[in-house]
């Protein structure tokens, strides 16, 4: 049985808590990321706009993004997440929203993050993930995908602890770059890089992608 929509809110709801404890602080050891990710927000036009899908609780990678000098927003599924972060970072704007359906107009976004939030999506679900993601973006706008790489899709015991079943999907470029360019994207730089000694130890993704021009229809 696939994960709704709800599975996956009830899950993040009941552990946000636990993940703001282990993770607040976790990017001051991620050298890489930090880059990677103001890299990618400075690339973006000045006061770009931009949607971090899937914050989560700690707003600490929507914080980066603002630094970095863009005007992000933090979108997350579960409630518990969204009143934590905004409690986190009260100068930013956090919504409770999903990503596989946000109440974004069209074009209202120069960049997205999509930052360790894809996990918890069935893989027969990327395709019409994507072209939401696409559907939000301007045209030519830039969307980031950072994920763990593997090849597995299921339930699995909770790695945080809560002794629930999780639904966890990891990915190959290869298995993402097929429905980005179904969905209109072109990829344009994928790098991988090594766990770091505290991290579980998968490598992981970050891909780079470029919304079309033009929206599908035209
Ligand atoms: C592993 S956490 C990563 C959080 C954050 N990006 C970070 O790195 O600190 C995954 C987050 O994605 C969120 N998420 C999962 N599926 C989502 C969806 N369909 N729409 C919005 N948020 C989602 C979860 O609620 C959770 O907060």
């Amino acid at each position: 049985m696939e994960p709704s929509p709800t599975s996956i809110l009830e899950y993040w709801n009941a552990v946000a808590d636990r993940y703001l404890e282990l993770f607040r602080d976790e990017m001051r050891a991620k050298e890489f990321d930090r880059a990677i990710l103001t890299e990618f927000a400075q690339q973006l036009p000045k006061d770009a706009s931009l949607c971090d899908a899937g914050c989560g609780p700690c707003g600490h990678v929507t914080r980066l993004l603002a630094d970095a000098g863009t005007r992000p927003v933090g979108i997350d599924i579960a409630s518990r997440c969204i009143a934590l972060a905004r409690n986190e970072q009260p100068q930013l704007r956090f919504e409770v929203m999903d990503m596989a359906a946000m109440a974004f107009a069209g074009a209202s976004f120069d960049g997205l993050l999509c930052y360790y939030a894809l996990h918890y999506e069935p893989k027969n679900k990327l395709a019409a993930l994507f072209a939401e993601f696409a559907r939000v973006l301007r045209p030519n706008g830039s969307l980031l995908i950072v994920v763990k790489q593997g090849a597995s899709e299921g339930w699995i015991d909770d790695p945080l602890g809560s002794r629930q079943k999780v639904y966890w999907s990891d990915f190959t470029s290869s298995e993402l770059r097929a429905p980005l360019e179904d969905a209109g994207f072109t990829v344009t730089r994928t790098e991988v890089r090594d766990p770091l000694p505290d991290e579980i130890a998968v490598r992981r993704i970050y891909l780079w992608a470029r919304r079309s021009p033009r929206n599908k229809e035209s």
